[in-house]
């Protein structure tokens, strides 16, 4: 492919795209366990007028685009009020959850070098079921990840958290909830904990923070998570997930100013314009922000209530349908509106592509410490109408697969690989695993079973040896 020497017409190009999208997950069809949150077609229509209006605004310099300083202050106090944080609280808009906790890490880190210079080499716990933003930004600012392990419930384990205390512990972490069971972690015990012995403590509320409060007053049992809980000092939520504000929007909020300075990004170094960036990115589209502020305000706390009894019900009817059959297992009793289910009868990976294959998407999850590989499902406003149909096809779905046979490949590649070193391994070997797994070519497998049984089976760091490998081949 090269850039046409002549510009194409608009039309074709506008062929072109819908061509190209033919593939993509049918997220309209509400039968798409995540990836898309669809608030239903006017809060959509409102998000999608705003972020166009804003779409060439440029947040690199706010004194440029008052605009967007205001949208970006405004949305901040209201995550600050919602989330209980009191005068002194403050936060920033950005790009997603992965950023928002990317920036808390970041601004832990430089927290610690002017408060604690002592410590040279600095850690982070992180429960088992923290999500992999922490390891990327601990692998990017050059952090220990110290993990901890989790009860049965999948909730951090709160005597491996007093002991894997260090002199050169700078944060904990814990989850509100975390993705993978929906489960929130022991919040109030954790961040008392890091208190005590004087810690940084971040609640990643990526998905749960801006919807629980909701669900704490329809009557839901959430247990505090948030700022009214001395010791934690701050809070990723994202407004893309369940704010069900378009992509791009997530806030990082902070108790208080004295720990938000540290992630400011400043630098007079250079020849060019003086950058001051509160974010990762510097030049940014303002159409999240403005989508974000038109969102919040056009559905209000009456529209997110609503959305939230909906999802809770629906919620209890997946449960309820996933619970009373035989063959399979809910992982742990959630606190929100995601959960997992695994089996110990039947092939869970079948069972994910026979689904997929009739117009559902569920999402399979590996294998990890005591966390058996299973189905995940992220309950959306869009999916409520679907949840009977749903249960229906998946119990359709277990008698087509029930006789298929699997863990061949699982038993044979475990024996081999189980006790090697991923390092030890040659560039061949990678590429004979992935041709192995049927990932040549330039299709992506429609049938995805054998892979994850393939991957569930390895050591993570092989798995994460291969992905890096099959990513920088096809792209
Ligand atoms: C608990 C949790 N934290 C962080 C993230 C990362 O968010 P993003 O995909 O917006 O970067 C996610 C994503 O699902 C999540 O579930």
């Amino acid at each position: 492919m090269i850039l046409p020497k002549k510009g194409v017409d608009k039309s074709d190009i506008s062929k072109t795209l819908t061509e190209f999208q033919a593939d993509d997950l049918d997220w309209r069809s509400g039968k798409v366990f995540g990836y898309v949150f669809d608030p239903g077609e006017e809060a959509m229509e409102v998000g999608k007028q705003a972020y166009m209006q804003f779409l060439s605004e440029n947040a690199l310099d706010f004194t440029s685009f008052p605009s967007l300083f205001k949208f970006e202050k405004e949305v901040v106090e209201m995550a600050v009020n919602h989330l209980n944080g009191g005068e002194e609280a403050v936060g920033n808009f950005t790009s997603g959850g992965t950023e928002s906790i990317l920036l808390a890490v970041k601004a832990a880190r430089d927290h610690a070098r002017v408060h604690k210079p002592g410590i040279k080499e600095p850690e982070m716990i992180l429960p088992i079921t923290g999500h992999a933003a922490f390891h990327k930004a601990a692998r990017y600012f050059n952090i220990k990840v110290v993990p901890i392990t989790v009860d049965d419930t999948f909730r951090a384990d709160v005597a491996a958290l007093k002991s894997a205390i260090t002199k050169n512990t700078i944060l904990v972490v814990g989850s509100a909830p975390s993705y993978a069971h929906g489960v929130i972690d022991p919040i109030a015990e954790m961040a008392a904990i890091a208190k005590e012995n004087d810690l940084l403590f971040h609640t990643d509320g990526c998905v749960g923070g801006f919807m629980l409060p909701f669900y704490k007053k329809l009557g839901e049992p959430v247990p505090d998570f948030d700022f009214s809980v001395p010791g934690v000092t701050s809070i990723s939520m994202d407004l893309h997930k369940f704010a069900y504000t378009p992509k791009g929007a997530s806030l990082v909020l902070y108790r208080n100013s004295d720990i938000r300075k540290h992630q400011i990004f400043a630098c007079s170094q250079w020849t060019g314009y003086t950058i001051i960036n509160n974010a990762v990115m510097s030049s940014r589209t303002g159409g999240p922000m403005a989508a974000a502020y038109a969102v919040l305000n056009f559905l209000g706390e009456d529209g997110y209530m609503n959305i939230a009894r909906q999802k809770i019900a629906a919620t209890k009817i997946l449960l309820e349908g996933v619970r009373k059959h035989k063959d399979l297992k809910i992982m742990a009793e959630p606190d929100f509106c995601m959960f997992s289910f695994t089996s110990e009868t039947i092939s869970i990976f079948h069972l994910i592509d026979e689904m997929n294959s009739i117009g559902w998407y569920i999402q399979p999850a590996l294998t990890f410490e005591h966390s058996r590989h299973n189905v995940h499902l992220s309950i959306n406003f869009s999916n409520v109408e679907w949840v009977d149909a749903f249960i229906e096809d998946l119990y359709k779905s277990i008698e087509n697969i029930r006789d298929v046979t699997y863990g061949e490949i699982g038993a044979a590649l475990k024996k081999e690989f189980e006790n090697k070193d991923p390092d030890s391994l040659t560039d061949k070997d990678i590429q004979d695993l992935l041709a192995m797994a049927g990932t040549s070519g330039d299709d992506f497998p429609d049938a995805m079973a054998d892979i994850s049984e393939m991957l569930d089976v390895l050591p993570p760091k092989l798995r994460e040896r291969l992905m890096v490998e099959y990513t920088n081949g096809i792209f």
